[in-house]
């Protein structure tokens, strides 16, 4: 799947934009304030039905005006998809191929899409739930049980902490039993998917220099010597004291071990950066299906010879790749690839 045409109307700073990407390799440039993340975010609105900016859609509205809708051409082998969103205040509408859509999760099935940008650089040193986001968007395309057993799992874990609140102990033990029967194929969907993970990685890893093994620690959120049900039962008075429920799935965590140390008090910037990059392209090895992957300012903080070492990785994706920077020259390197560029000014997007 590769997007093939981009209609923006006032989103932010972009009041009108139609561009017709490269099936590869977008470059894209221009100045600072220009809408550069703009136009990457209007392309992530279509494959996840909101902003990795802001969890407020009505902010992606220009401002001034009443909504703002972003269409997308698709093509899947001979055929041609089209997705449209629609923001308007406190709404949201989804239309496919013409037909109204309710749920994001019919998004993330065509259009697998994620932005590499400066808050994924922290992927590996902020509290628990980014990881547990980059993890899980992997593993819903891996495995097809993931997602209803998550959902299923989230809806227990809502009533037993419900429960626990209520102070209703037979309704917190009741909705243990379910959570530990759903988080059990959480946990081994996501495990699963780590150990595919691991060895990929590896792989990408040493391209990057980035040292002779990297480890991948899955932590299950709940130690994992006892089954789970087990820890639920164990935990259930602490539980019903703190209202809440402290072990599971929801707890769940990974870290990552270069050559057996931790990367979090010990990479330098650069190095953390090219790492996060790292994960992502073995997280577009694992996928199923053509992705689009979306990089902001693929420059900062990168000395010439690993932006050299990016690039080379980048272009032999499989993926739809949309790069933005300040300046051209960080994007000359790609030169002698098939590519588009496009020139980003005051709102306005012009091919090259
Ligand atoms: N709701 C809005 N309506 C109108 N303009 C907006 C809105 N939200 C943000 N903007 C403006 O849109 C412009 C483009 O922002 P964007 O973040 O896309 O720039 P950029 O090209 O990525 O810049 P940089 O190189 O600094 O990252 C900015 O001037 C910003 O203030
Ligand atoms: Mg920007």
């Amino acid at each position: 799947m590769s997007l093939i045409s981009l209609d923006i109307l006032r989103l932010r700073n972009l009041l009108s934009v139609s561009l017709e990407p490269d099936p590869h390799l977008n470059l894209i440039v221009g100045p600072n304030a220009s809408g550069k993340t703009s136009l990457l975010e209007a392309v992530y609105l279509l494959g996840r039905g909101q902003s990795f900016r802001t969890p407020e859609n009505g902010r992606l509205i220009s401002d001034g005006e009443a909504d703002c809708v972003v269409a997308g051409r698709f093509r899947k082998g001979d055929f041609v998809h089209r997705i449209g969103i629609r923001l308007a205040a406190g709404e949201r509408r989804i239309r496919i191929d013409g037909r109204g859509v309710d749920s994001r999760a019919e998004l993330l099935e065509r259009v697998p899409v994620r932005i590499v940008d400066p808050s994924l650089y922290r992927l590996l040193e902020e509290a628990p739930r980014l990881r547990r986001r980059f993890l899980d968007w992997g593993v819903f395309y891996h495995d097809s049980a993931f997602l209803p057993a998550w959902r299923r799992y989230r809806r227990a874990l809502q009533q037993r902490n419900a429960a626990l609140k209520a102070g209703d102990r037979e309704g917190a033990q009741l909705w243990g039993r379910e959570l530990a029967k759903y988080g059990k194929i959480v946990d081994r969907s996501r495990r699963c998917y780590l150990q595919a993970f691991e060895a990929r990685l590896n792989a990408v890893g040493r391209r990057l220099g980035l040292g002779a093994e990297i480890t991948v620690r899955y932590l299950p959120g709940w130690n994992a010597e006892n089954a789970l049900d087990a820890v639920l039962r164990d935990d259930l008075q602490r539980d019903l004291r703190y209202g809440c429920t402290h072990s599971g799935p929801h707890r769940g965590d990974f870290s990552i071990l270069v050559d057996g140390h931790g990367v979090r008090h010990r990479f330098s910037r650069g190095q953390m950066k090219l790492l996060v990059h790292a994960l992502v392209v073995t997280q577009g090895q694992l996928l199923d299906r053509p992705a689009v992957l979306l990089i902001d300012d693929l420059a900062s903080e990168l000395d010439l010879e690993n932006q050299a070492l990016l690039r080379e990785l980048l272009v032999q994706t499989q993926e739809q790749i949309f790069i933005t920077a300040t300046q051209p020259e960080v994007l000359a390197g790609f030169g002698s690839q098939r590519h588009r560029m496009f020139h980003v000014e005051q709102g306005r997007v012009v091919p090259a």
